[in-house]
């Protein structure tokens, strides 16, 4: 089922979010939801606080970059209650762009490689290395269960240049090409 994305002013996006039970039931069913949502709108990452659930859970699918960057993995993967325990090289700016910030695309600074500690959609525990195009969308979706957003990471004089376009999202004036929620 495709949910509607919650958008930019909405709290939910400011919360830390919550560990997920992984005896939950309806894990399976919010997990596709995710991924249905996220092709429907041509992202390559959504994190739960996105369609509205405070959980420590995001989906990534790196394959719309494979076209750029040949010599990287597409991976598709489920991050369920991950810890990001190392973060390691000097931070680079590469351009983002958010679902719940629609129509705003701007250079962040991160570092390049991390490893994360995460449970993977059959409940297996696992300790992964990532670089490139990965390590940067799952840092990118780690900060939504963080309850933070890429523009947060800009200069304040960025800020200050988006703020009209941050407050057309969040009254409901960008419309985006799927659904959002602004409140
Ligand atoms: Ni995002």
């Amino acid at each position: 089922m495709i949910l509607p994305i919650y958008v930019y002013g909405h709290p939910i996006l400011r919360r830390q979010a919550a560990d997920v039970s992984l005896t939950d039931e309806n894990l399976k069913t919010l997990i596709e939801d995710m991924y249905e949502t996220m092709y429907h709108a041509n992202g390559v990452g959504l994190a739960a606080p996105q369609i509205g659930k405070s959980l420590r859970l995001f989906v990534i699918d790196s394959a719309p970059y494979k076209e750029f960057y040949p010599n990287e993995d597409a991976r598709k993967i489920t991050f369920i209650n991950p810890t990001i325990t190392t973060r390691t090289g000097e931070e680079f700016p590469f351009n983002e762009g958010c679902l719940s910030l629609p129509e705003i695309h701007e250079d962040v600074m991160r570092q390049p490689a991390i490893d994360i500690t995460y449970f993977d959609e059959t409940l297996n525990q696992k300790t992964e290395h990532f670089e490139g195009v990965l390590a940067r969308i799952i840092q990118h979706e780690y900060d939504h269960i963080e309850g933070m957003v890429f523009t947060d990471k800009l200069s304040s004089l960025k800020k200050m240049i988006l703020k009209r376009k941050l407050s057309d999202i969040a009254t409901g004036k960008t419309k985006p090409g799927y659904k959002i929620k602004n409140q």
